[in-house]
Protein backbone atom coordinates (compact mmCIF):
# COMPACT_ATOMS: atom_id res chain seq x y z
CA UNK A 1 0.00 0.00 0.00
CA UNK A 2 1.27 3.67 -0.68
CA UNK A 3 2.05 5.94 2.29
CA UNK A 4 -0.59 8.08 2.72
CA UNK A 5 0.03 11.61 2.34
CA UNK A 6 -0.74 14.06 4.75
CA UNK A 7 -1.91 17.53 3.68
CA UNK A 8 -1.65 20.69 4.88
CA UNK A 9 -5.18 22.14 7.05
CA UNK A 10 -5.00 25.51 5.58
CA UNK A 11 -4.88 23.75 1.92
CA UNK A 12 -7.85 24.90 -0.46
CA UNK A 13 -10.94 22.63 -0.12
CA UNK A 14 -9.78 20.79 -3.90
CA UNK A 15 -6.27 20.12 -3.19
CA UNK A 16 -7.70 18.65 0.20
CA UNK A 17 -10.76 16.55 -1.36
CA UNK A 18 -7.65 15.47 -4.18
CA UNK A 19 -5.70 13.85 -1.78
CA UNK A 20 -8.47 12.38 0.44
CA UNK A 21 -8.79 10.72 -3.62
CA UNK A 22 -5.42 10.05 -4.00
CA UNK A 23 -4.80 8.19 -0.72
CA UNK A 24 -7.66 5.56 -1.71
CA UNK A 25 -7.61 5.37 -5.46
CA UNK A 26 -4.49 6.48 -7.90
CA UNK A 27 -6.05 9.44 -8.98
CA UNK A 28 -3.62 12.02 -9.45
CA UNK A 29 -0.83 9.05 -10.88
CA UNK A 30 -3.21 7.82 -13.54
CA UNK A 31 -3.75 11.10 -14.81
CA UNK A 32 0.09 12.06 -14.65
CA UNK A 33 0.81 8.79 -15.95
CA UNK A 34 -1.64 9.29 -19.38
CA UNK A 35 -1.90 12.98 -19.77
CA UNK A 36 0.58 15.32 -18.12
CA UNK A 37 3.68 13.50 -17.72
CA UNK A 38 2.91 11.52 -20.84
CA UNK A 39 5.30 12.27 -23.07
CA UNK A 40 4.18 12.27 -26.77
CA UNK A 41 7.07 13.09 -29.71
CA UNK A 42 6.58 16.76 -30.60
CA UNK A 43 6.20 16.19 -34.33
CA UNK A 44 3.04 14.17 -34.53
CA UNK A 45 1.45 15.61 -37.46
CA UNK A 46 -2.60 15.82 -38.72
CA UNK A 47 -2.39 12.02 -38.94
CA UNK A 48 -2.05 11.39 -35.32
CA UNK A 49 -5.57 13.19 -34.65
CA UNK A 50 -7.33 10.05 -35.81
CA UNK A 51 -6.68 7.70 -32.43
CA UNK A 52 -8.78 10.39 -30.51
CA UNK A 53 -11.76 10.91 -32.64
CA UNK A 54 -11.78 7.26 -33.15
CA UNK A 55 -12.48 7.59 -29.24
CA UNK A 56 -14.78 10.20 -29.59
CA UNK A 57 -16.86 8.35 -31.75
CA UNK A 58 -17.33 5.19 -29.50
CA UNK A 59 -18.20 7.85 -26.85
CA UNK A 60 -21.15 9.06 -29.22
CA UNK A 61 -22.16 5.41 -30.74
CA UNK A 62 -22.61 4.38 -26.80
CA UNK A 63 -24.38 7.60 -25.51
CA UNK A 64 -26.66 7.58 -28.65
CA UNK A 65 -26.66 4.11 -28.50
CA UNK A 66 -28.42 3.88 -24.88
CA UNK A 67 -31.01 6.24 -25.99
CA UNK A 68 -32.06 4.42 -29.12
CA UNK A 69 -32.46 1.13 -26.81
CA UNK A 70 -34.83 3.29 -24.80
CA UNK A 71 -37.49 3.23 -28.05
CA UNK A 72 -36.56 0.51 -29.97
CA UNK A 73 -38.07 -2.71 -29.79
CA UNK A 74 -35.95 -5.84 -30.75
CA UNK A 75 -39.04 -7.84 -32.04
CA UNK A 76 -39.37 -8.76 -35.82
CA UNK A 77 -43.00 -7.77 -35.91
CA UNK A 78 -42.11 -4.32 -33.82
CA UNK A 79 -38.82 -3.55 -34.60
CA UNK A 80 -39.41 -1.76 -38.10
CA UNK A 81 -41.94 0.29 -36.76
CA UNK A 82 -39.95 1.43 -33.55
CA UNK A 83 -37.18 2.63 -35.80
CA UNK A 84 -39.65 5.16 -37.27
CA UNK A 85 -41.12 5.97 -34.10
CA UNK A 86 -37.90 7.00 -33.02
CA UNK A 87 -37.46 8.64 -36.28
CA UNK A 88 -41.15 10.61 -36.24
CA UNK A 89 -42.10 10.72 -32.83
CA UNK A 90 -39.56 10.55 -30.29
CA UNK A 91 -38.62 13.73 -29.49
CA UNK A 92 -35.17 14.30 -31.02
CA UNK A 93 -34.70 11.07 -31.45
CA UNK A 94 -34.38 11.60 -35.22
CA UNK A 95 -31.14 13.25 -34.41
CA UNK A 96 -29.90 10.40 -32.39
CA UNK A 97 -30.65 7.94 -34.83
CA UNK A 98 -28.74 9.88 -37.09
CA UNK A 99 -26.08 10.22 -35.03
CA UNK A 100 -25.58 6.94 -34.67
CA UNK A 101 -26.07 6.16 -37.99
CA UNK A 102 -24.08 8.22 -39.34
CA UNK A 103 -21.97 7.57 -36.45
CA UNK A 104 -21.48 3.91 -37.76
CA UNK A 105 -19.72 5.20 -40.96
CA UNK A 106 -17.60 7.86 -39.72
CA UNK A 107 -16.16 5.56 -37.41
CA UNK A 108 -14.58 3.51 -39.92
CA UNK A 109 -13.13 6.15 -42.09
CA UNK A 110 -11.76 7.51 -39.47
CA UNK A 111 -10.26 3.78 -38.14
CA UNK A 112 -9.26 3.19 -42.04
CA UNK A 113 -7.25 6.26 -41.59
CA UNK A 114 -5.30 5.12 -38.45
CA UNK A 115 -4.94 2.13 -39.74
CA UNK A 116 -3.29 3.47 -42.71
CA UNK A 117 -1.01 5.81 -40.78
CA UNK A 118 0.21 3.08 -38.98
CA UNK A 119 1.21 1.48 -41.72
CA UNK A 120 3.02 4.36 -43.57
CA UNK A 121 4.75 5.01 -40.28
CA UNK A 122 5.51 1.63 -39.20
CA UNK A 123 3.92 1.66 -35.96
CA UNK A 124 3.21 -1.85 -35.99
CA UNK A 125 6.73 -2.81 -35.77
CA UNK A 126 8.71 -3.87 -32.66
CA UNK A 127 8.24 -2.60 -29.74
CA UNK A 128 4.62 -1.63 -30.75
CA UNK A 129 3.45 -5.29 -32.01
CA UNK A 130 0.57 -5.80 -29.46
CA UNK A 131 -0.71 -2.03 -30.00
CA UNK A 132 -1.09 -3.42 -33.46
CA UNK A 133 -2.63 -6.60 -32.81
CA UNK A 134 -5.50 -5.26 -30.12
CA UNK A 135 -6.02 -2.44 -33.05
CA UNK A 136 -6.78 -5.38 -35.53
CA UNK A 137 -8.77 -7.29 -32.36
CA UNK A 138 -10.84 -4.04 -32.41
CA UNK A 139 -11.12 -3.82 -36.13
CA UNK A 140 -12.37 -7.17 -36.42
CA UNK A 141 -14.91 -6.30 -33.31
CA UNK A 142 -16.10 -2.93 -34.92
CA UNK A 143 -17.40 -5.15 -38.08
CA UNK A 144 -19.23 -7.57 -35.57
CA UNK A 145 -21.00 -4.90 -34.19
CA UNK A 146 -21.46 -3.10 -37.31
CA UNK A 147 -23.12 -5.83 -39.17
CA UNK A 148 -25.37 -7.17 -36.25
CA UNK A 149 -26.13 -3.49 -35.86
CA UNK A 150 -27.50 -3.08 -39.08
CA UNK A 151 -30.35 -6.26 -39.13
CA UNK A 152 -31.30 -4.51 -36.14
CA UNK A 153 -33.98 -1.81 -38.22
CA UNK A 154 -35.25 -4.77 -39.82
CA UNK A 155 -35.46 -3.41 -43.30
CA UNK A 156 -34.97 -5.11 -46.72
CA UNK A 157 -31.34 -4.88 -46.63
CA UNK A 158 -30.88 -5.84 -43.06
CA UNK A 159 -33.08 -8.66 -43.51
CA UNK A 160 -31.41 -9.74 -47.07
CA UNK A 161 -27.92 -8.51 -46.03
CA UNK A 162 -28.21 -10.70 -42.64
CA UNK A 163 -29.34 -13.96 -45.00
CA UNK A 164 -26.20 -13.68 -47.30
CA UNK A 165 -23.42 -13.08 -44.70
CA UNK A 166 -24.74 -15.90 -42.51
CA UNK A 167 -25.79 -17.93 -45.39
CA UNK A 168 -21.71 -18.28 -46.30
CA UNK A 169 -21.00 -19.45 -43.05
CA UNK A 170 -22.98 -22.57 -44.40
CA UNK A 171 -20.00 -23.17 -47.33
CA UNK A 172 -17.73 -24.51 -43.98
CA UNK A 173 -17.65 -28.36 -45.23
CA UNK A 174 -19.46 -30.22 -42.32
CA UNK A 175 -19.60 -27.99 -39.72
CA UNK A 176 -21.51 -25.26 -41.91
CA UNK A 177 -24.86 -25.66 -42.28
CA UNK A 178 -25.07 -26.21 -38.02
CA UNK A 179 -23.04 -23.19 -37.68
CA UNK A 180 -25.64 -21.39 -40.07
CA UNK A 181 -28.57 -22.44 -38.22
CA UNK A 182 -27.01 -21.83 -34.79
CA UNK A 183 -26.36 -18.47 -35.30
CA UNK A 184 -29.96 -17.58 -36.89
CA UNK A 185 -31.16 -19.72 -34.35
CA UNK A 186 -33.95 -20.76 -36.95
CA UNK A 187 -33.60 -21.71 -40.88
CA UNK A 188 -34.28 -18.59 -41.84
CA UNK A 189 -33.03 -15.02 -40.57
CA UNK A 190 -36.27 -14.41 -38.28
CA UNK A 191 -36.95 -13.38 -35.09
CA UNK A 192 -34.46 -15.07 -32.71
CA UNK A 193 -31.78 -13.70 -35.26
CA UNK A 194 -33.16 -10.67 -34.40
CA UNK A 195 -32.91 -10.96 -30.38
CA UNK A 196 -29.84 -12.64 -30.51
CA UNK A 197 -28.10 -9.82 -32.55
CA UNK A 198 -29.71 -7.43 -30.52
CA UNK A 199 -28.05 -8.80 -27.51
CA UNK A 200 -24.98 -8.91 -28.95
CA UNK A 201 -25.34 -5.48 -30.44
CA UNK A 202 -25.70 -3.44 -27.31
CA UNK A 203 -23.97 -5.36 -24.58
CA UNK A 204 -21.64 -7.90 -25.96
CA UNK A 205 -20.01 -6.83 -28.78
CA UNK A 206 -19.21 -3.09 -26.97
CA UNK A 207 -18.19 -4.89 -24.12
CA UNK A 208 -14.85 -6.72 -25.76
CA UNK A 209 -14.86 -3.10 -27.80
CA UNK A 210 -14.38 -1.52 -24.66
CA UNK A 211 -11.98 -3.77 -23.18
CA UNK A 212 -9.78 -3.83 -26.43
CA UNK A 213 -9.68 -0.09 -26.79
CA UNK A 214 -8.34 0.15 -22.64
CA UNK A 215 -5.72 -2.61 -23.91
CA UNK A 216 -4.96 -0.96 -26.54
CA UNK A 217 -3.95 2.48 -25.16
CA UNK A 218 -2.42 0.76 -21.80
CA UNK A 219 -0.35 -1.03 -24.54
CA UNK A 220 0.79 2.45 -26.47
CA UNK A 221 1.37 4.45 -22.78
CA UNK A 222 3.71 1.53 -21.73
CA UNK A 223 5.96 1.74 -24.78
CA UNK A 224 5.33 5.01 -25.96
CA UNK A 225 4.04 6.72 -29.39
CA UNK A 226 5.60 6.24 -32.34
CA UNK A 227 6.07 9.51 -34.76
CA UNK A 228 6.20 10.24 -38.80
CA UNK A 229 9.76 10.01 -38.78
CA UNK A 230 9.96 6.39 -36.68
CA UNK A 231 13.02 7.17 -34.59
CA UNK A 232 12.09 6.33 -30.98
CA UNK A 233 12.49 9.34 -28.69
CA UNK A 234 13.07 7.17 -25.20
CA UNK A 235 16.77 7.18 -26.84
CA UNK A 236 17.70 10.78 -25.79
CA UNK A 237 16.64 11.85 -22.19
CA UNK A 238 17.07 14.70 -20.82
CA UNK A 239 18.63 15.08 -16.53
CA UNK A 240 14.95 14.09 -15.57
CA UNK A 241 14.68 11.13 -17.39
CA UNK A 242 11.82 12.26 -19.91
CA UNK A 243 12.83 12.23 -23.53
CA UNK A 244 14.12 15.38 -24.85
CA UNK A 245 11.66 15.32 -27.80
CA UNK A 246 8.62 14.63 -26.03
CA UNK A 247 5.97 16.76 -25.34
CA UNK A 248 3.50 16.56 -22.26
CA UNK A 249 -0.05 15.26 -23.95
CA UNK A 250 -1.67 17.94 -21.96
CA UNK A 251 -1.79 20.83 -22.31
CA UNK A 252 0.48 20.25 -26.02
CA UNK A 253 -1.50 17.32 -27.68
CA UNK A 254 -5.31 18.09 -25.69
CA UNK A 255 -5.29 21.51 -27.85
CA UNK A 256 -4.00 19.70 -31.08
CA UNK A 257 -7.20 17.31 -30.66
CA UNK A 258 -9.85 19.75 -29.56
CA UNK A 259 -8.83 21.29 -32.77
CA UNK A 260 -9.55 18.31 -34.97
CA UNK A 261 -12.60 17.57 -33.22
CA UNK A 262 -14.07 20.70 -33.95
CA UNK A 263 -13.47 20.23 -37.19
CA UNK A 264 -14.63 16.32 -37.26
CA UNK A 265 -17.78 18.02 -35.63
CA UNK A 266 -18.80 20.30 -38.43
CA UNK A 267 -18.18 17.70 -40.92
CA UNK A 268 -19.95 15.15 -38.92
CA UNK A 269 -23.27 17.31 -38.04
CA UNK A 270 -23.36 18.81 -41.82
CA UNK A 271 -23.67 15.28 -42.83
CA UNK A 272 -26.71 14.31 -39.99
CA UNK A 273 -28.43 17.67 -40.83
CA UNK A 274 -28.19 18.08 -44.65
CA UNK A 275 -27.50 14.32 -46.28
CA UNK A 276 -27.65 11.45 -43.26
CA UNK A 277 -28.04 8.71 -46.08
CA UNK A 278 -25.43 9.96 -48.00
CA UNK A 279 -27.09 9.22 -50.89
CA UNK A 280 -27.71 5.91 -50.18
CA UNK A 281 -23.81 5.23 -48.85
CA UNK A 282 -24.69 5.53 -44.94
CA UNK A 283 -28.04 4.47 -44.94
CA UNK A 284 -29.49 2.17 -47.91
CA UNK A 285 -32.70 3.21 -49.99
CA UNK A 286 -34.04 -0.30 -49.37
CA UNK A 287 -33.78 -0.26 -45.73
CA UNK A 288 -36.78 2.16 -45.86
CA UNK A 289 -38.57 -0.89 -47.20
CA UNK A 290 -39.55 -3.59 -43.83
CA UNK A 291 -37.96 -6.52 -44.28
CA UNK A 292 -40.04 -9.24 -46.45
CA UNK A 293 -38.85 -12.32 -46.54
CA UNK A 294 -40.75 -13.29 -50.06
CA UNK A 295 -39.40 -10.33 -51.64
CA UNK A 296 -35.43 -10.31 -52.37
CA UNK A 297 -34.41 -6.87 -53.38
CA UNK A 298 -32.70 -7.01 -57.43
CA UNK A 299 -29.67 -6.19 -55.57
CA UNK A 300 -28.39 -6.75 -52.21
CA UNK A 301 -25.11 -5.28 -51.35
CA UNK A 302 -23.65 -4.70 -47.73
CA UNK A 303 -22.96 -1.09 -46.18
CA UNK A 304 -19.67 0.84 -48.05
CA UNK A 305 -17.05 -0.11 -45.62
CA UNK A 306 -17.48 -3.73 -45.73
CA UNK A 307 -17.21 -3.83 -49.72
CA UNK A 308 -13.85 -4.37 -50.02
CA UNK A 309 -14.17 -7.29 -48.46
CA UNK A 310 -17.43 -8.44 -50.13
CA UNK A 311 -15.59 -7.81 -53.34
CA UNK A 312 -12.76 -10.27 -52.46
CA UNK A 313 -15.44 -12.70 -51.76
CA UNK A 314 -17.77 -12.32 -55.12
CA UNK A 315 -14.23 -12.37 -56.81
CA UNK A 316 -13.52 -16.15 -56.09
CA UNK A 317 -15.27 -18.27 -58.34
CA UNK A 318 -13.99 -21.38 -60.16
CA UNK A 319 -12.35 -19.68 -62.70
CA UNK A 320 -10.40 -17.89 -60.40
CA UNK A 321 -9.50 -21.09 -58.21
CA UNK A 322 -7.44 -22.12 -61.05
CA UNK A 323 -5.23 -18.73 -60.22
CA UNK A 324 -5.32 -19.79 -56.59
CA UNK A 325 -4.07 -23.14 -57.11
CA UNK A 326 -0.93 -21.92 -59.60
CA UNK A 327 -0.04 -19.28 -56.48
CA UNK A 328 0.07 -22.07 -53.97
CA UNK A 329 2.04 -24.43 -56.33
CA UNK A 330 4.34 -21.37 -57.07
CA UNK A 331 5.04 -20.56 -53.73
CA UNK A 332 5.33 -24.36 -52.62
CA UNK A 333 8.00 -24.57 -55.83
CA UNK A 334 9.69 -21.63 -54.78
CA UNK A 335 10.59 -22.28 -51.44
CA UNK A 336 11.42 -25.70 -52.00
CA UNK A 337 14.18 -24.75 -54.56
CA UNK A 338 15.13 -21.56 -52.94
CA UNK A 339 14.14 -21.65 -49.50
CA UNK A 340 17.74 -22.10 -47.56
CA UNK A 341 15.67 -24.57 -44.75
CA UNK A 342 16.13 -28.42 -44.22
CA UNK A 343 15.00 -30.97 -46.05
CA UNK A 344 12.38 -32.17 -43.54
CA UNK A 345 10.85 -28.62 -43.50
CA UNK A 346 10.62 -28.87 -47.48
CA UNK A 347 8.59 -32.48 -47.22
CA UNK A 348 6.37 -30.72 -44.82
CA UNK A 349 5.39 -27.45 -47.16
CA UNK A 350 4.94 -29.94 -50.44
CA UNK A 351 3.28 -32.20 -48.26
CA UNK A 352 1.01 -29.38 -46.78
CA UNK A 353 0.92 -27.49 -50.26
CA UNK A 354 -0.67 -30.63 -51.78
CA UNK A 355 -3.22 -30.91 -49.34
CA UNK A 356 -4.30 -27.60 -49.48
CA UNK A 357 -4.41 -27.91 -53.72
CA UNK A 358 -6.68 -30.83 -53.02
CA UNK A 359 -8.79 -29.51 -51.07
CA UNK A 360 -9.11 -25.94 -53.26
CA UNK A 361 -9.71 -28.41 -56.36
CA UNK A 362 -12.38 -30.58 -54.28
CA UNK A 363 -14.71 -27.46 -51.66
CA UNK A 364 -16.75 -25.45 -53.39
CA UNK A 365 -15.60 -21.77 -54.63
CA UNK A 366 -17.93 -20.36 -51.99
CA UNK A 367 -15.95 -21.88 -49.21
CA UNK A 368 -12.71 -19.99 -50.58
CA UNK A 369 -14.70 -16.68 -50.89
CA UNK A 370 -14.99 -16.81 -47.46
CA UNK A 371 -11.45 -18.14 -46.69
CA UNK A 372 -10.02 -15.04 -48.83
CA UNK A 373 -12.82 -12.39 -47.65
CA UNK A 374 -12.20 -13.38 -43.57
CA UNK A 375 -7.97 -13.89 -44.41
CA UNK A 376 -7.83 -10.37 -45.89
CA UNK A 377 -8.64 -9.13 -42.08
CA UNK A 378 -6.57 -11.80 -40.47
CA UNK A 379 -3.70 -11.06 -42.45
CA UNK A 380 -2.95 -7.74 -41.00
CA UNK A 381 -2.64 -9.16 -37.39
CA UNK A 382 0.70 -10.59 -39.17
CA UNK A 383 2.11 -7.20 -40.23
CA UNK A 384 4.67 -6.86 -37.90
CA UNK A 385 6.08 -10.15 -39.06
CA UNK A 386 5.94 -9.30 -42.40
CA UNK A 387 7.82 -6.24 -42.73
CA UNK A 388 11.64 -6.65 -43.11
CA UNK A 389 12.55 -3.20 -44.30
CA UNK A 390 15.08 -1.41 -42.36
CA UNK A 391 13.12 1.40 -41.47
CA UNK A 392 9.89 2.58 -40.00
CA UNK A 393 8.76 5.75 -41.58
CA UNK A 394 7.63 5.49 -45.05
CA UNK A 395 9.52 8.90 -45.20
CA UNK A 396 12.89 7.10 -45.28
CA UNK A 397 11.73 4.31 -47.29
CA UNK A 398 13.15 4.42 -51.50
CA UNK A 399 10.19 6.18 -53.47
CA UNK A 400 8.77 3.41 -54.96
CA UNK A 401 7.78 1.60 -51.57
CA UNK A 402 5.38 5.25 -51.72
CA UNK A 403 3.73 4.47 -54.94
CA UNK A 404 3.37 0.85 -53.98
CA UNK A 405 1.39 2.15 -50.81
CA UNK A 406 -0.34 4.12 -53.19
CA UNK A 407 -1.58 1.56 -55.59
CA UNK A 408 -2.64 -0.63 -52.32
CA UNK A 409 -4.92 2.52 -51.44
CA UNK A 410 -6.23 3.12 -54.74
CA UNK A 411 -6.66 -1.25 -54.93
CA UNK A 412 -8.36 -1.06 -51.64
CA UNK A 413 -10.92 1.88 -52.97
CA UNK A 414 -11.46 0.14 -55.72
CA UNK A 415 -12.30 -3.09 -54.79
CA UNK A 416 -14.80 -1.16 -52.23
CA UNK A 417 -16.35 1.02 -55.47
CA UNK A 418 -16.84 -2.89 -57.37
CA UNK A 419 -18.24 -4.23 -54.19
CA UNK A 420 -21.75 -1.78 -54.15
CA UNK A 421 -22.04 -2.22 -58.06
CA UNK A 422 -23.93 -4.89 -59.11
CA UNK A 423 -21.52 -8.11 -60.54
CA UNK A 424 -20.73 -8.03 -64.10
CA UNK A 425 -17.95 -9.87 -66.05
CA UNK A 426 -15.87 -6.83 -65.74
CA UNK A 427 -16.27 -5.85 -62.35
CA UNK A 428 -15.75 -9.70 -61.66
CA UNK A 429 -12.51 -9.65 -63.72
CA UNK A 430 -11.17 -6.33 -62.01
CA UNK A 431 -11.95 -7.82 -58.52
CA UNK A 432 -10.04 -10.58 -59.01
CA UNK A 433 -7.15 -9.09 -60.16
CA UNK A 434 -7.30 -6.63 -57.37
CA UNK A 435 -8.08 -9.31 -54.89
CA UNK A 436 -4.35 -10.73 -56.44
CA UNK A 437 -2.45 -7.28 -55.58
CA UNK A 438 -3.94 -7.37 -51.90
CA UNK A 439 -2.92 -10.37 -51.05
CA UNK A 440 0.23 -10.02 -53.03
CA UNK A 441 0.99 -7.03 -51.61
CA UNK A 442 0.89 -8.79 -48.06
CA UNK A 443 2.85 -12.01 -48.79
CA UNK A 444 4.99 -10.65 -50.89
CA UNK A 445 5.95 -8.04 -48.18
CA UNK A 446 9.03 -9.94 -46.21
CA UNK A 447 10.61 -9.81 -49.93
CA UNK A 448 9.84 -6.45 -51.64
CA UNK A 449 10.16 -4.10 -48.01
CA UNK A 450 13.74 -5.20 -48.12
CA UNK A 451 14.44 -3.90 -51.42
CA UNK A 452 15.58 -0.27 -52.94
CA UNK A 453 17.79 2.41 -51.46
CA UNK A 454 16.88 3.58 -47.94
CA UNK A 455 17.14 7.53 -46.86
CA UNK A 456 19.58 8.07 -43.89
CA UNK A 457 16.87 7.77 -40.85
CA UNK A 458 18.01 11.09 -38.36
CA UNK A 459 19.24 10.36 -34.99
CA UNK A 460 16.39 12.76 -33.43
CA UNK A 461 12.94 13.82 -34.60
CA UNK A 462 12.49 16.31 -37.41
CA UNK A 463 10.32 19.26 -36.29
CA UNK A 464 10.05 22.94 -37.69
CA UNK A 465 7.97 25.14 -34.86
CA UNK A 466 4.98 26.59 -36.53
C1 LIG B 1 -12.13 1.97 -31.56
C2 LIG B 1 -11.08 2.01 -32.32
C3 LIG B 1 -9.76 2.61 -31.92
C4 LIG B 1 -9.48 3.56 -30.98
C5 LIG B 1 -10.46 4.29 -30.05
C6 LIG B 1 -8.05 3.78 -31.00
C7 LIG B 1 -7.39 4.70 -30.20
C8 LIG B 1 -6.05 5.04 -30.34
C9 LIG B 1 -5.43 6.18 -29.72
C10 LIG B 1 -6.17 7.22 -28.84
C11 LIG B 1 -4.14 6.18 -30.09
C12 LIG B 1 -3.09 7.25 -29.73
C13 LIG B 1 -3.27 8.45 -30.64
C14 LIG B 1 -2.83 8.18 -32.05
O1 LIG B 1 -1.72 7.69 -32.23
O2 LIG B 1 -3.64 8.42 -32.99
C15 LIG B 1 -3.89 5.01 -30.90
C16 LIG B 1 -2.68 4.64 -31.44
C17 LIG B 1 -2.49 3.53 -32.27
N1 LIG B 1 -3.49 2.73 -32.82
FE1 LIG B 1 -5.47 2.82 -32.39
N2 LIG B 1 -7.48 2.95 -31.94
C18 LIG B 1 -8.48 2.23 -32.53
C19 LIG B 1 -8.35 1.30 -33.54
C20 LIG B 1 -7.13 0.88 -34.09
C21 LIG B 1 -6.98 -0.08 -35.14
C22 LIG B 1 -8.15 -0.77 -35.85
C23 LIG B 1 -5.64 -0.21 -35.37
C24 LIG B 1 -4.90 -1.09 -36.36
C25 LIG B 1 -5.32 -2.20 -36.84
C26 LIG B 1 -4.93 0.67 -34.47
C27 LIG B 1 -3.56 0.82 -34.39
C28 LIG B 1 -2.90 1.79 -33.64
C29 LIG B 1 -1.45 1.97 -33.60
C30 LIG B 1 -0.40 1.11 -34.34
C31 LIG B 1 -1.21 3.06 -32.74
C32 LIG B 1 0.17 3.64 -32.39
C33 LIG B 1 0.46 4.69 -33.41
C34 LIG B 1 1.77 5.37 -33.25
O3 LIG B 1 2.27 5.48 -32.12
O4 LIG B 1 2.30 5.82 -34.30
N3 LIG B 1 -5.87 1.33 -33.71
N4 LIG B 1 -5.09 4.34 -31.05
Amino acid sequence: MAEFKEISPDAPVGAKLLNWVDNRFPASKLYNEHMGEYYAPKNFNFWYVFGSLALLILVIQIVTGIFLTMHYKPDAALAFGSVEYIMRDVPWGWLIRYMHSTGASAFFIVVYLHMFRGLMYGSYRKPRELIWIFGCAIFLALMAEAFMGYLLPWGQMSYWGAQVIVNLFAAIPFIGPDLALLIRGDFVVGDATLNRFFAFHVIAVPLVLLGLVVAHLIALHEVGSNNPDGVEIKAHKDANGNPLDGIPFHPYYTVHDIFAVSVFLMIFTAVIFFAPEAGGYFLEYNNFIPADSLKTPLHIAPVWYFTPFYSMLRAITDEMMYALVACVAAAAAFTILKGRVAAFIKGAIALVALLLVASMMMIDAKFWGVVVMGGAVIILFFLPWLDNSEVKSIRYRPDWHKYLYAVFVINFVVLGYLGIKPPSPINERVSQIGTLFYFGFFFLMPWWSRLGTFKPVPDRVTFAAH
